[in-house]
């Protein structure tokens, strides 16, 4: 039996958390496994990078405001798979390798976004590097979607594959909502 929920707060964040909550304890979020929850992901990243990919120099302010949800985005999904979804594949020979180049990988990525981030976003420059990141984005998606989780597929058992869906959901979780607080 779940405790009695506590006297809602006046704070709207706060009632979205309790329903987010709520709803997942009665069951009403669908479950996804590992593979389901990244490429849900995958395909989120890959809508906005082709959206940025269409700004100009001149659509600064759109420019920046999608680049933020991106890097939050991508910060987020590397943190899940380095910290809950790598390290399941890393013991296994058949996932060892791909898997640590996959390490590398993010490296890459995540000094192109810090780059990014700091960069003036009305320059040719960070229109160019925004095209090498969203490549390297593009690259690496494809490599996981076409070679890892095949291989991972066949190292992983069902209950593993749901075990850590489950982990990577409910760490995405904790921290949306560290970040509304
Ligand atoms: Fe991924
Ligand atoms: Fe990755």
């Amino acid at each position: 039996m779940a405790p009695p929920l506590q006297p809602l707060s006046a704070n709207e964040n706060n009632l979205d958390i309790r329903a987010i909550t709520e709803q997942s304890r009665k069951g009403m979020v669908k479950k996804m496994n590992a593979f389901e929850l990244l490429k849900a992901d995958h395909d989120k990243v890959g809508k906005l990078l082709k959206r940025i990919d269409e700004t100009t120099e001149r659509g600064v302010k759109t420019r920046e405001d999608l680049f933020t949800q991106v890097k939050s985005e991508l910060d987020l999904h590397a943190q899940i798979e380095e910290t809950i979804f790598y390290p399941a594949l890393e013991e296994a020979d058949a996932t060892r390798d791909i898997t640590l180049e996959a390490y590398e990988e993010h490296r890459i990525v995540k000094q192109l976004l810090t780059e990014l981030e700091s960069m003036s976003k009305d320059s040719e420059e960070w229109t160019a590097r925004f095209s090498v990141l969203k490549e390297n984005v593009e690259h690496h998606v494809e490599e996981e979607e076409g070679e890892m989780f095949p291989k991972a597929k066949k190292v992983l058992s069902k209950e593993d594959q749901e075990t850590l869906g489950t982990r990577m959901e409910e760490a995405k979780a904790k921290k949306a909502q560290a970040k509304r607080a």
